[in-house]
């Protein structure tokens, strides 16, 4: 039974992935300091997987914790989700991104090497690509960072690729698109701090009645209905295609990936198809544009169907009404992060 440390794994892809990593036969360990998730989330866990969760409290930077990690547990890989991940935060506090980001795979790694576990699924994400003029989007494509939580995500990407010209490791970098949803028990899903950032999150609190109304960040954009293109992605596809991943890389065979769909959807497809599912309006103006918005953002899902037999299962209904599903459920019972 192959033993996983999960780092991050308390989070939003990371709970997801613990679940579908067990259901795949393997064993976990969870490490995360909860900067941005709730401890609450072990216990729904457990009912999801029927069985303890091996959870450690603590920072991929320190190394001395991750050395005793190494030291009591044979792992034979890790999944590295701990990072902080939000655009605009990164462009407000740089440091702190460089730090946990890149400070963080590097004492990681350090630590791995020393104790000669080599397999690394790398969280990565699509905005490396950064203001493409060419889609779909496939992983031969130019690299480029807008902000400087892409500067670290792209800079972790080549730090990996070089260390694997030094030593045995086995990487797979998998470049995320837009996750959302989540799992349909509504007992783990996105649980972000204060007013949502992102559309499927903020789409929600609408729906709850929480904030008034979802401003569409422009539609003068070149798409059919001015709004722009994104690939989202269920979160349960993604976390698949880890293990899937993780399949590959016990079999020695390394990858970068783009983890999407293929299929884009605007801003004012998502709002209509939430409101199918929520059964009534949602309100929604036009506003204007949020700067650093791309007009189109999608994958082209061959690589990873070639490489992982990879290929997205859940459509944007789906999508929809499983974000619906948990968010009512944590209004009712388990609001950790108010
Ligand atoms: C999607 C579309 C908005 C909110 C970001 C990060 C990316 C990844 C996923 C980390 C855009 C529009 C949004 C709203 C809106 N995160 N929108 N009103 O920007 O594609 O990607 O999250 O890996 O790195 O960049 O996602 O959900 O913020 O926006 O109109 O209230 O929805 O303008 O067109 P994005 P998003």
């Amino acid at each position: 039974m192959a033993r996983i440390l999960l780092t991050g794994g308390a989070g939003y892809i990371g709970s997801h992935t613990h679940v579908a990593l067990r259901a795949a036969g393997y064993d976990v360990t969870i490490l995360d300091d909860f900067s941005n998730s709730d401890p609450g989330v072990a216990e729904r866990l457990e009912r999801l997987t029927g069985g303890p969760v091996d959870l450690v409290t603590g920072s991929v930077l320190d190394r001395a914790l991750l050395d005793r990690m190494f030291a009591e547990t044979a792992f034979d890989g890790v999944v590295h989700f701990a990072a902080r991940k939000a655009v605009g935060e990164s462009v407000a506090k740089p440091l702190d991104y460089f730090e946990t980001n890149i400070g963080g795979l590097l004492t990681l790694t350090q630590a791995m090497k020393a104790a000669g576990v080599w397999r690394i699924v790398f969280s990565s994400t699509a905005t490396v690509y950064g203001e493409p003029e060419v889609f779909p989007l496939t992983e031969d494509m130019p690299l480029s960072h807008t902000s400087p939580y892409a500067f670290t995500k792209l800079t972790c990407e080549q730090i990996l690729g070089q260390a694997a010209a030094a030593d045995p490791w086995a990487v797979g970098i998998l470049r995320y698109f837009n996750p959302v949803g989540a799992h349909p028990s509504g007992l783990i899903g996105e649980d972000p701090r204060g007013i949502p950032d992102n559309l499927m999150p903020y789409i929600a609190k609408v729906a709850l009645g929480e904030l008034e109304r979802l401003q569409v960040h422009g539609n003068d954009y070149d798409t059919p209905d001015g709004t722009c293109w994104r690939d989202y992605i269920h979160v349960m596809d993604l976390a698949q295609a880890h293990v899937l991943s993780l399949n590959a890389l016990m079999e020695g065979r390394g990858h970068v990936l783009n983890i999407g769909t293929g299929r884009p959807v605007s801003v004012l497809e998502m709002h209509a198809a939430y409101q199918d599912v929520v059964g009534r309006e949602l309100p929604h103006v036009i506003g204007p544009r949020r700067p650093g918005d791309v007009p189109r953002l999608y994958a082209d899902p061959a690589r990873a169907r070639d490489e992982l037999g990879f290929e997205a299962e859940y459509g944007l209904r789906d999508m929809c009404q499983s974000s619906w599903d948990w968010v009512q459920a944590q209004s009712a019972g388990w609001r950790f992060n108010s």
